[in-house]
């Protein structure tokens, strides 16, 4: 092994050594073979070292959304994982664990009542097996993206509840074995850290036993699964991520098979980089709990032109550096994120009017600086932990 080590160090204080080259003075074009910083990206390499996931430490997944359903639907391309072949590529070599972005959603998953349709997802986790990757269940308790049938239905909660725990018994078993860890309830409470108990369906009618009675469902289909409280707005220690620390307490004390805590970070340059990341999964952390960053991306203003500044780059780069860096630190944060990797298939700029560039590769899969930032933060904990 001595020799390769020597190697990796050496590739990685390159790469590193690149990264803190002032980037801003006059950055060449960008074109086919220079990312938008002006670094040499060959658009095609075979090369192993050239992979997040190689650079990535033993133990440790870096994964990424699969595009398709949800906002996808309404753009003027067709599905990006079943139709664009360069997509799968780059999804298959760079990426050690995949999201279904829309594709395990209710809505998706459940399309009426007595109708389960898994053709999406078991693409998915089928191509997931295919290249060594492991899956990020997502999701089965949330307030979004629910079928009109079940918003609209008017059901007794007898029938409601019996409703819930057919579907997270089928989907859950399903791919019982296949998936790493389940996002089991996602955004279940407010800024202020109360429930949602209007918005939410599973809540406002079930009451908050309904939380427990999930993640025993699930543990039950699937025992191997860890299973996640999941949430966005939850970086910092804050007045929601201190309801969650509360409800995990108490879970665990009551038995429920919770295990992991995980933060979403859909961060913007126009706040802060949440700088008190690490502490607040460390304290997860100590209760005993996995932590993750499961959603990460990094939006901006983008100038008229279209196209961000170097200086824009440069400040992503290190909020993709920081984010991934506070997982790293934490010893139960083994799984880290990104909400999609090429800005072509970005949710942002249909949701944040004005923002975008908020991943890591440009609509023509031209590496920004993020990209070599999370490359270089992976590589150099590899190094470390050697
Ligand atoms: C988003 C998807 O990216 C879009 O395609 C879809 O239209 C809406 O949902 N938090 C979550 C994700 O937990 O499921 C959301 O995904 C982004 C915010």
């Amino acid at each position: 092994m001595q020799p390769i080590r020597f190697v990796t160090a050496t590739l990685a204080t390159a790469a590193t050594a690149a990264l803190l080259l002032p980037l801003g003075a006059a950055p060449a074009a960008a074109d086919r073979h220079h990312g938008p910083d002006g670094r040499h990206t060959p658009p095609h390499s075979n090369a192993k070292f050239d992979r997040l996931r190689w650079a990535a430490p033993e133990d440790f997944v870096i994964g990424t959304a699969v595009a398709g359903g949800g906002h996808h639907l309404e753009q003027d391309y067709p599905d990006p994982f079943t139709s664009d072949g360069r997509y799968r590529r780059v999804l298959a070599q760079q990426f050690s664990s995949v999201s279904p972005e829309n594709q395990m959603k209710w809505e998706y998953l459940h399309p009426e009542r007595d109708r389960y349709d898994f053709a999406m997802a078991d693409r998915i986790v089928d191509f997931a097996e295919r290249n060594g990757q492991v899956v990020r269940g997502h999701t089965l308790l949330w307030h979004s993206q629910n079928p009109a049938w079940l918003e609209e239905g008017d059901f007794t909660d007898a029938e409601l509840r019996e409703i819930l725990r057919d579907h997270i018994t089928t989907v859950v078993g399903r791919y019982s074995g296949r998936i790493h860890q389940w996002d089991v309830t996602n955004e279940i409470f407010d800024e202020a850290g109360n429930l949602r108990t209007e918005d939410n369906i599973w809540l406002r009618e079930l009451g908050p036993g309904v939380i427990a009675d999930a993640f025993r469902w699930a543990h039950e289909a699937d025992p191997h699964a860890e299973l996640f409280l999941n949430d966005y707005g939850v970086e910092e220690v804050n007045a929601k991520s201190d309801a969650y620390y509360e409800l995990s307490q108490q879970l665990l004390a009551d038995g429920v098979p919770l295990h992991g805590f995980s933060t979403q970070a859909h961060l913007s340059l126009n706040y802060p980089f949440p700088a008190g990341l690490e502490e607040n999964l460390r304290r997860f952390d100590d209760l005993g709990l996995a932590t993750a960053v499961t959603e990460m991306d990094v939006r901006m203003n983008v100038p008229e032109n279209g196209r961000p500044t170097a200086a824009q780059l440069r400040e992503q780069a290190d909020y993709y550096r920081q984010g991934l860096a506070a997982c790293l630190a934490v010893e139960g944060c083994d799984s880290f994120t990104i909400w999609g990797f090429t800005d072509k298939y970005s949710w942002v700029p249909v949701f944040f009017e004005g923002e975008g560039s908020a991943t890591v590769m440009t609509d023509d899969y031209t590496r920004k600086p993020a990209y070599h930032a999370l490359w270089s933060t992976l590589k150099r904990a590899e190094y470390d932990r050697g």
